[in-house]
């Protein structure tokens, strides 16, 4: 696969993965992948975390339960989260970005069917849906991207070593591009395998969380996790998604007339 294809091709893969774990040569390209990341002076930061086994899925599976779970009660959550979620196809389309609700989560039935204009003014009234979190809606998608955690043939956490910082007053920042490098020459490889991919954020949007994970695993306190993903070789793909138009984010000679 051309590097142009992996990169319009790949998609965040949310559905089931094929159960068969990922092949030997197949897992070696992702970290080659991984391993020829540009980073600042060079300092490569990043050590990736591979569990295989079920014990570590287990363990992860359970907080990102308990994590989605409180998502649901977090007014300020839903809110943000309000402001990026499409309803339908034809207004993700028409927006060019955010997510598919029905891809993120199964709602509870009686929500399901509740009309778009339900749908629409509780999702713009956080609270209503904190109402029914504290109720247990966040319960349905917690399990299901639990389970979905807990099957994954291969999750990956990764994490970036923050004594291999590079010299200067930026260095940090520049360390954090370099790992988002990292997991897109990751995604590629993954494409360009049939592997998919999916960000699994919830058991990391909390600090506590997050420490809990870095001594579930044993990671030392001088690296900070940066992202979990699951991966497995995708059942079928050509998911949708959308974008901005290129004229919505590209700018040519945009300099301000007194700096002239
Ligand atoms: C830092 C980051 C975190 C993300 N977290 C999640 C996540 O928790 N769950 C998920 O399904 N997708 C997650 N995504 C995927 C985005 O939702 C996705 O990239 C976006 O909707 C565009 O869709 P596409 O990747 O299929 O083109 C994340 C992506 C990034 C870069």
């Amino acid at each position: 696969m051309n590097v142009f294809d992996a990169i319009t091709q790949r998609r965040s893969h949310r559905g089931t993965f094929q159960k068969r774990a990922i092949e030997a040569a197949d897992l070696e390209k992702l970290i080659e992948a991984a391993r020829w990341t540009p980073s600042p002076f060079n300092v490569q930061p990043w050590e990736l975390l591979l569990i295989q086994e079920a014990e570590g899925k287990i363990a992860l599976a359970d907080v990102t339960e308990r994590s989605v779970v409180d998502q649901f009660k977090d007014a300020k959550f839903l809110d943000d989260n309000s402001r990026w979620m499409r309803l339908t196809e034809a207004e993700w389309q028409k927006y060019g970005d955010g997510v598919l609700l029905e891809e993120h989560v199964t709602l509870p039935k009686p929500l399901q069917d509740a009309p778009d204009k339900l749908l629409q003014s509780l999702l713009k009234n956080a609270k209503s849906f904190t109402l029914l979190g504290h109720l247990g809606a966040g319960k349905i998608p917690a399990k299901e991207i639990a389970t979905q955690v807990r099957e994954a043939p291969l999750l990956m956490l990764v994490t970036m070593n923050c004594k291999r910082y590079p010299p200067g007053e930026g260095g940090t920042r520049w360390m954090w591009l370099s790992m988002g490098m990292l997991i897109q020459n990751i995604l590629l490889a993954a494409t360009a395998l049939k592997i998919g991919v999916q960000f699994v954020s919830p058991p990391l949007e909390r600090a506590a969380d997050r420490e809990h994970i870095r001594q579930l695993f044993n990671i030392p306190t001088s690296h900070e996790v940066i992202t979990l993903l699951r991966m497995g070789y995708v059942e079928e793909s050509g998911r949708d998604s959308v974008r901005l138009e290129t004229s919505e984010f590209v700018h040519f000679e945009k300099v301000r007339d007194t700096e002239r």
